[in-house]
């Protein structure tokens, strides 16, 4: 394994391995075994936890991190290309940690990089470090991660964390809850693999009718910063809303509280101190689970890999992806698309292709 694009990309032994080199470098203190390498960090987009958790990680793992935690500061400004910037970062670095607004960017700098590509999440597309410290959280607070019923809460479409979960715990028998107004639901270029699939899924508007069954609550923020019309944004902020009243007593009793981060209304303080609340543990599990990320992804740690991804993929002037937030319309690209069964999807940011 070398990239870290996608959670399609992995399988559920990888999943498993990756969790369990994590939990060892936990355990550990291996301050050698990224000596002398050079992590390239490069925010395009804001971030708190995911920038210094990647950078604790490298720093307690012996590397050493350069890049830019905004675009305004490089040549980005002066209209330099993606491309370019990528070109540059690999030969100052020995793998990169990307963040970017465009959906599929990830995908095409890992095409370009010659050095390991790690996705710090791609505009509303992924974000698969986030998922792996997620599901660690989900196995160590229940010792497996089989069989369990998450509730997805908030910003669907765009929540970038919820697309990545999705498509990794779909892999372990989970059954999903999409809770959302219509117009943030979860995409469906993503309830059409669950379809194929035969993954149990509902799409509901009210958390409260499912409170008392369900083992994850999956909690997002509704972010303004991806919505086009503000309208919009307007009729759903403030959508969900949840505290110490609303969820105690009236839950399983080992329900656990998930959140990406940040969170801005939607979980009050009054829920931090309850046993449900995790999502400042989930966040801490970034360190570990993003050590096990760099040690795979530059080779210091062998992984057992049974199960290989194959895609078929294929070039075409004619498809073309219809997402105007997806990287082939920012970049030059080789505009590729990936066949599966009847449909047809974009290569770089997964949206669905018509025919
Ligand atoms: N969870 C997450 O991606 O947080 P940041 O945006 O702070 O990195």
């Amino acid at each position: 394994m070398r990239d870290f694009i996608s959670m399609k990309d992995f399988t559920k032994e990888d999943i498993l391995e990756i969790l369990r080199v994590a939990k060892e470098l936990e355990e550990k203190n291996e301050v050698e075994l990224l000596k002398n390498k050079i992590v390239g960090s490069l925010f395009f987009e804001p971030s708190t936890r995911t920038r210094l958790s990647f950078t604790s990680a490298a720093y307690r793992l012996g590397a050493k991190v350069l890049g830019f935690d905004s675009p305004d500061a490089t040549s980005l400004k002066k209209g330099e290309s993606l491309r370019d910037t990528i070109k540059m970062t690999e030969a100052y670095s020995d793998i990169i940690v990307m963040r970017h607004n465009r959906d599929g960017a990830a995908r095409f700098a890992a095409d370009i990089a010659k050095v390991p590509v790690i996705n710090a999440g791609d505009g509303a597309n992924e974000h698969p470090s986030q998922t792996l410290l997620d599901i660690y959280t989900i196995q160590k607070e229940f010792g497996e991660i089989e069989n369990k019923k998450i509730a997805f809460i908030g910003d669907l479409k765009y929540g970038r964390t919820v697309h990545s979960l999705t498509k990794a715990l779909q892999l372990f028998n989970c059954e999903f809850y999409f809770v959302a107004p219509k117009i943030i639901q979860i995409p469906k270029y993503i309830t059409r693999e669950l379809d194929e699939k035969g993954i149990k899924y509902h799409l509901i508007e009210d958390y409260k009718q499912i409170l008392h069954e369900i083992d994850v609550m999956y909690m997002t923020r509704i972010q303004k910063e991806r919505f086009d019309a503000q309208a919009d944004y307007e009729k759903v902020a403030g959508v969900y809303v949840i505290d110490k009243d609303s969820v105690v007593g009236k839950c399983k009793e080992d329900m656990i509280i998930l959140h990406p981060l940040p969170r801005v209304d939607e979980i009050k303080i009054d829920l931090d101190e309850t046993k449900h609340a995790k999502y400042f543990v989930q966040a801490a599990n970034g360190v570990p689970t993003r050590e096990s990320i760099f040690a795979i992804a530059l080779d210091k740690v062998k992984i057992e890999s049974k199960g290989k991804i194959e895609k078929n993929i294929k070039t075409s002037d004619t498809v073309i992806c219809g997402n105007e937030k997806c990287i082939t319309k920012f970049e030059e690209t080789e505009n590729k698309y990936v066949v599966t069964g009847k449909h047809i999807y974009c290569y770089y940011c997964n949206k669905d292709i018509k025919k």
